[in-house]
């Protein structure tokens, strides 16, 4: 979703602004703008659509300033237009925001009969011309303030105030915002990655938190006006890790990433040496009487086959949900549960609203993120990180496979905390675990099979994907994988759901995924897998070397994984999935990595 940063610089900022809404860029947007301190005043430039059309413009009217703002929006409230892009002005204000401002029409209504005129589609103008309002008879800090208490919603705000010129504003309310300390510089941005360039010294503002920085430095107020502490952390990271390398997209590189970060997640989930799992955070699974896990989209699907491993394993019942319906549902909930959220980012809002909708009820939580310097990561009380990078492209692929290796590890330890296996299984599955990132660079190795039939399906207009077990969540994120991307309708079902609805839609046109390693379920699958090419449907079947050898004549295309031992199945089989999502997008020329209408991190419900 939107991307903010603000730059009190010792020297020119316009490209600098540029090369952190570069960073930004992949968390999905529409239109982009900067604004800085120019000898005459306040100066903007926006552009509607990629960054490069911003680029243009300012290379026909640079920007001359050491002190300014960016901003990339994903459109919520009017169209991606150049009017509508951030930032905003009212009167000596200009400002960015990313949330939503959820009074915004009473706000309006009110500012209008005073006789402001507003002059874009969005909500955030509400608070431009409120701030600029309160300006008359009050100074910046007191001002911000008091339009902070008049705003109700989501937001994170970066400001301007005409005549200010050493001076920006931030806000946060739900969206992340962090203060960058530079030397004799200071930054705030969405993220740690949006300063990176500039440095890794950086502070998290807490919700309801305001700050103001100039050239010596960050005074951070609580919501109340209290001055307070938000303490200073050295994050690490590397321009380096934001590079594409060889590839042609973040998304297939990120593909290429799997075994290595796997293995790094792994690597911190068992006790390579003793040949045991070492799950962090010292939870006692044998007192739990539940899990609940909380996610939404990819990283919900991660959970749901959580369930599929912890579940048997374990015998310690899962519940799985999209975050969104959750926390709005009422769920019985129990203490002696433990509610788990899963998130790449840390920050999704529904997710972490469903999280502090169980620790409110007296729950102990964890979370497996990948940002630990996340909200969700410092909120709950353990942290279980997944160690593959930063995730740039929008659709999920390296932070899957990794969320889900932390879960395997979780249904292994699990199981034996409760006595359902003992030390030599716990071995064994371990030993097991530990193969899994050699078995998924061979699963990858598969690209140019995947490649083959990418032409066929980017024809379709849709496609089924089929599982059973763990492979149907794992059809479930095929599908999701393949429509986020390249925009082909695509439905992922359980396959014995088959005859009850889906079965209707096949025909000759409409390929049909059907994911069935050599495992328990084969049999069942292939039978589907008869009835689908009796109606002349087109498989892609995705198995091994033994259900290659024991599947119906007739499928169309075999993708041949590698054989796995079931408990790690959902990784090795997860690379065609992705692979197929990939290359078709790529043969229908999408934006791999920013598919339209998507956001990386989506800090609104
Ligand atoms: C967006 C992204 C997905 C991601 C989901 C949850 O929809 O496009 O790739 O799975 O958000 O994000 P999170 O950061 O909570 O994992």
């Amino acid at each position: 979703m939107c991307g903010i940063i603000g730059i009190v610089g010792t020297s020119s900022v316009q490209d600098r602004l540029i090369e952190s809404l570069k960073r930004l860029e992949y968390r999905g947007y529409d239109s982009a703008g900067i604004a800085g301190f120019g000898p005459d005043g306040i100066e903007r430039r926006r552009a509607a659509g990629k960054l490069r059309n911003l680029e243009e413009v300012l290379a026909g009217d640079p920007l001359t300033a050491s002190v300014g703002i960016g901003h990339t929006r994903w459109a919520t409230h009017g169209p991606p237009t150049v009017g509508n892009a951030h930032p905003h002005q009212a009167g000596r204000v200009t400002l960015v925001h990313n949330g939503i401002i959820e009074n915004f029409a009473e706000l309006k209504a009110e500012l209008k009969a005073e006789g402001r005129v507003f002059s874009t589609d969005t909500d955030t103008e509400v608070v431009a011309q409120l701030l600029d309002r309160e300006l008359a008879s009050k100074a910046p800090l007191e001002a911000f303030k008091a339009t902070l208490d008049q705003v109700r919603g989501a937001f994170a705000l970066v400001v301007m105030i005409e005549g200010e010129t050493n001076l920006l504003l931030g806000a946060r309310e739900g969206p992340p915002l962090i203060v960058g300390y530079g030397d004799g510089e200071m930054f705030l941005g969405s993220d740690a990655l949006a300063v990176g360039p500039f440095t890794n010294r950086v502070a998290y503002l807490e919700d309801g938190d305001y700050v103001a920085i100039d050239h010596n430095g960050a005074r951070v107020f609580e919501k109340s006006g209290r001055p307070v502490d938000r303490p200073v952390q050295v994050v690490p990271q590397s321009p380096a890790l934001m590079e594409k390398g060889n590839y042609r997209h973040f998304m297939e590189k990120e593909i290429h990433d799997q075994p290595e970060g796997c293995q790094r997640t792994i690597a911190a989930y068992v006790d390579a040496l003793g040949g045991l799992t070492a799950v962090p955070g010292g939870v006692d699974f044998a007192a739990l009487n539940r899990i609940q896990i909380v996610g939404c989209g990819t990283a919900y699907l991660a959970g749901l086959i959580g369930k599929y491993l912890i579940e048997p394993l374990a015998d310690l019942p899962v519940d799985v949900e999209v975050a969104s319906e959750f926390r709005y549902r009422q769920p019985a909930l129990r203490p002696d549960c433990l509610v788990v959220a899963i998130s790449q980012s840390g920050e999704t809002a529904d997710t972490l609203a469903a999280l502090r909708y169980c620790q409110a009820r007296g729950m102990k939580s964890a979370a497996v993120v990948n940002a630990v310097g996340s909200t969700m990561a410092r909120e709950v009380d353990v942290v279980w990180p997944i160690h593959c990078g930063p995730e740039i492209g929008v659709a999920s692929t390296k932070a899957f496979t990794a969320q889900v290796s932390v879960l395997t590890a979780i249904a292994v330890a699990a199981a034996r905390a409760r006595g359902r296996i003992d030390e030599a299984e716990e071995r064994r599955l371990v030993a097991v675990l530990m193969e899994a990132p050699r078995l998924i660079a061979e699963s990858i190795n598969l690209e140019e099979a995947v490649k083959s039939i990418a032409l066929e399906v980017s024809r379709a207009r849709d496609v089924l994907f089929l599982g059973r077990g763990p492979m149907y969540p794992l059809a479930l994120e095929g599908a999701l994988k393949l429509k986020e991307i390249s925009y082909i309708h695509a439905e992922g079902y359980a396959a014995g759901e088959l005859k009850h609805g889906p079965i209707a839609l096949v025909d000759e046109h409409t390929p049909i995924v059907i994911l069935a390693p050599f495992d328990s379920y084969f049999e069942k699958s292939a039978s589907n897998m008869s009835e689908v090419m009796a109606r002349g449907g087109q498989v892609v079947f995705i198995t091994d070397p033994e259900g290659e050898r024991h599947a119906p004549a007739g499928a169309r295309v075999v993708v041949t994984a590698p054989r796995c031992d079931p408990l790690i199945a959902p990784l090795v089989m997860a690379a065609p999935i992705q692979l197929l999502a990939y290359y078709v997008a790529v043969q229908k020329g999408a934006d791999v990595d920013q598919p339209r209408n998507l956001a990386k991190s989506v800090t609104v419900e």
